[in-house]
């Protein structure tokens, strides 16, 4: 029987920062270091996905070939015959599937997606692309193509998975058993434990989410940020004039961030951190630890990505995208079929 798929995808616009590498990266790197004797890993730069909003297209492929070096500073091995890179539009199924897909899906359940709304809510209807207002459907395909069980992502990314499952059960009650349906999002956290689901917070704003699309970058911690910067952003991180360390993400979500973030990059859990700071009347020794912790960790990941073998990742996704070109036209004769379009 073919192995269970853990799949995942990171798009390539600007630099990756620590939201997605926490949310989206770490809980597939831990399988794929720990379990891919048990599981088939699939790691893939989404770059149909990378212009859903405007774009610099002159520097996609560069910021291509970075993420997948991320991967592979992150620790994913390369040399692992069931643990795969590809970009997606390599697999052209990916679009084939989507069109189809499309089909099934209705206006009003894209156009309640909390990202459309919050994207499409800035630009100007002209400038809001239809590939903006369905992509949702194309990473339906992403994951549907490949029979993924679990897929690791960060909160906003919930809602297009809880939309994959239903598109799946949607064709598979109509056609026979098409897809295998991802599980839900409650038994992907308990799968991946405490890094599923994150919502890391803008350290400017800790109301909205870390997102690489903030222009000013000042509260985005990038991968590839040096200490100083680190430091910078850290010690300046909005937090409130509360003059008291509690865990508590609606009254205080500044603190409550840097609590998180120091759970996640430092040494002790969450229980041990809060144990620590809680009570405290100054933010400063908090911030400063926050600092110490992600800038030892990060120091560590950028000289791993410094040794990155370009030769290697090339070599990789020759063999990969052909192997995931197999396996996505399988799942996709096997639609065209059921719906009338192949013998
Ligand atoms: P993307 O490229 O915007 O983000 C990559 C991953 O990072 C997570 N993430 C966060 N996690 C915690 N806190 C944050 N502040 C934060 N910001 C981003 C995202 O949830 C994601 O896991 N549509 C996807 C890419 C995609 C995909 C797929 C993912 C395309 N096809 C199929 C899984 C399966 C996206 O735009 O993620």
């Amino acid at each position: 029987m073919a192995k269970p798929v853990i799949l995942t995808g990171l798009r390539a616009n600007n630099d990756l920062h620590i939201g997605n590498y926490l949310g989206g990266l770490l809980p597939i790197i831990d399988m794929a270091t720990q379990k891919a004797d048990d599981y088939q890993i699939n790691l893939f730069v989404p770059d149909l996905h990378s212009f859903t909003t405007p774009i610099d297209h002159g520097t996609l492929q560069t910021g291509i070939l970075q993420n997948l070096r991320v991967f592979v500073a992150a620790g994913l091995p390369l040399d692992h015959p069931d643990v795969h890179i590809y970009r997606q539009s390599y697999v052209p199924a990916h679009s084939e599937l989507t069109w189809i897909l499309d089909c099934f899906t209705g206006m009003g359940e894209m156009g309640r997606m909390t990202q459309f709304k919050d994207k499409s809510g800035k630009l100007s209807e002209d400038r809001i692309s239809v590939g903006l207002f369905n992509y949702p459907v194309l990473m339906a395909a992403d994951i549907l193509l490949y029979g993924a069980s679990y897929v690791p992502v960060g909160e906003d990314q919930s809602q297009h998975l809880e939309f994959t499952r239903d598109i799946a059960e949607r064709l598979n009650s109509r056609f026979g058993d098409l897809f295998v349906v991802p599980k839900a999002v409650k038994e992907q956290h308990a799968f991946f434990g405490k890094d599923q689901g994150l919502r890391i917070k803008d350290l400017a704003d800790p109301t909205k989410k870390m997102s690489k699309s903030d222009e000013t970058g000042k509260g985005v911690i990038f991968m590839t940020d040096s200490p100083e910067a680190v430091r910078k952003k850290i010690m300046s991180a909005t937090t409130d004039s509360l003059a008291k360390v509690a865990y508590d993400k609606d009254k205080q979500p500044g603190v409550t961030n840097l609590l998180d973030l120091l759970a996640l990059f430092g040494k002790q859990d969450l229980a041990a951190v809060k144990k620590e700071y809680e009570g405290q009347e100054q933010y400063g020794p908090l911030k400063t630890a926050v600092a110490d912790a992600i800038v030892e960790y990060l120091t560590k990941f950028q000289t791993a990505l410094s040794k990155v073998s370009d030769e290697a990742i090339l070599n990789k996704l020759k063999t990969s995208e052909e192997q995931m070109n197999q396996q996505a036209n399988a799942t996709l004769l096997k639609v065209q079929r059921a719906i009338g379009l192949r013998e």
